[in-house]
């Protein structure tokens, strides 16, 4: 029988040699599996890997070019937020042109800042000559025609100025019936920027009577009613 030991032995010594090796794997994994070494190892690569990937995602957004002219049309977002000042800006909404008679009174004009910049606006109003109106200037000479100074670089071709059609509820209450710099026309059908860039440069293109543009086809009198029946001053 004791020969057979060695052979009853044998699976015993390879069951052991099996345990052996189990447990040399299992340390192994206990080795590799320890959190601290492995956990700090695996993420800097996969993060360091991914961070490449990231890195393309700005770049993909970075299509500014696509972007700024969405977001450019930045007077359709900003009517949604309340009154809009914004820094030297100032995002006209219909609420924000109040009774003109409660402005002040420059000859046959009434200006307004809505930026709390108004003696900056007067000063330049006043200045024999001339000068470039600060953002926030609200002019009118009819209740439903303005023009609004918008902030420094906002549209070189008008000095930054945003023209403004208005109309008026039965109420009294103002809807923009159209706003924007070329392309804004009064309700004779007449482009205020073709009028308007007529003044002479150091006018900032106010015409008043003799600043260089086109006369009105309306008089004094004519102006003074039109202002006295504002609808928004009622
Ligand atoms: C036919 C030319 C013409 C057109 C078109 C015209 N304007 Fe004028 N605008 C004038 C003239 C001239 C005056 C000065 C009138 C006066 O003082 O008697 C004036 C006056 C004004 C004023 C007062 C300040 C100033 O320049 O004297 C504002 C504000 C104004 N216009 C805005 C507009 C807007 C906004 C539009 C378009 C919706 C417009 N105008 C279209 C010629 C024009």
């Amino acid at each position: 029988m004791s020969h057979r030991s060695p052979y009853h032995r044998l699976p015993g010594l390879l069951l052991a040699a099996t345990l052996l090796a189990a447990t040399l794997l299992a340390c192994t994994t206990d080795d590799g599996g320890d959190p601290t070494p492995d956990m700090a190892s695996e993420p800097t690569p996969d993060m360091a890997s991914e961070a490449p990937d990231m890195a393309p995602d700005p770049i993909d957004m970075a299509p500014t070019p696509d972007m700024a002219p969405d977001m450019a049309p930045a007077p359709d977002m900003a009517p949604d937020m309340a009154s809009h000042a914004m820094g030297d800006d100032i995002d006209m909404r219909p609420e924000d042109f109040d009774c003109l008679l409660d402005w002040t009174p420059v000859r046959r004009f009434y200006v307004t800042n809505k930026l709390g910049r108004l003696d900056e606006t007067l000063a330049v109003a006043n200045a024999p000559e001339g000068g470039v109106y600060p953002p926030g200037t609200v002019i009118q000479l009819v209740p439903a025609e303005a023009m609004v100074k918008r902030r420094p670089g906002w549209s070189p071709a008008t000095n930054d100025w945003e023209f403004f059609f208005l109309r008026f509820d039965p109420d009294g209450a103002v809807i923009i019936e159209d706003r924007g710099t070329d392309d804004v026309v009064n309700q004779f059908g007449g482009n205020c920027l073709d009028c308007h860039a007529l003044a002479e440069p150091r006018w900032d293109f106010v015409c008043e009577q003799d600043h260089g543009c086109d006369p009105l086809p309306i008089g004094e009198d004519v102006i003074r009613n039109f202002q006295n029946a504002d609808p928004r001053c009622d």
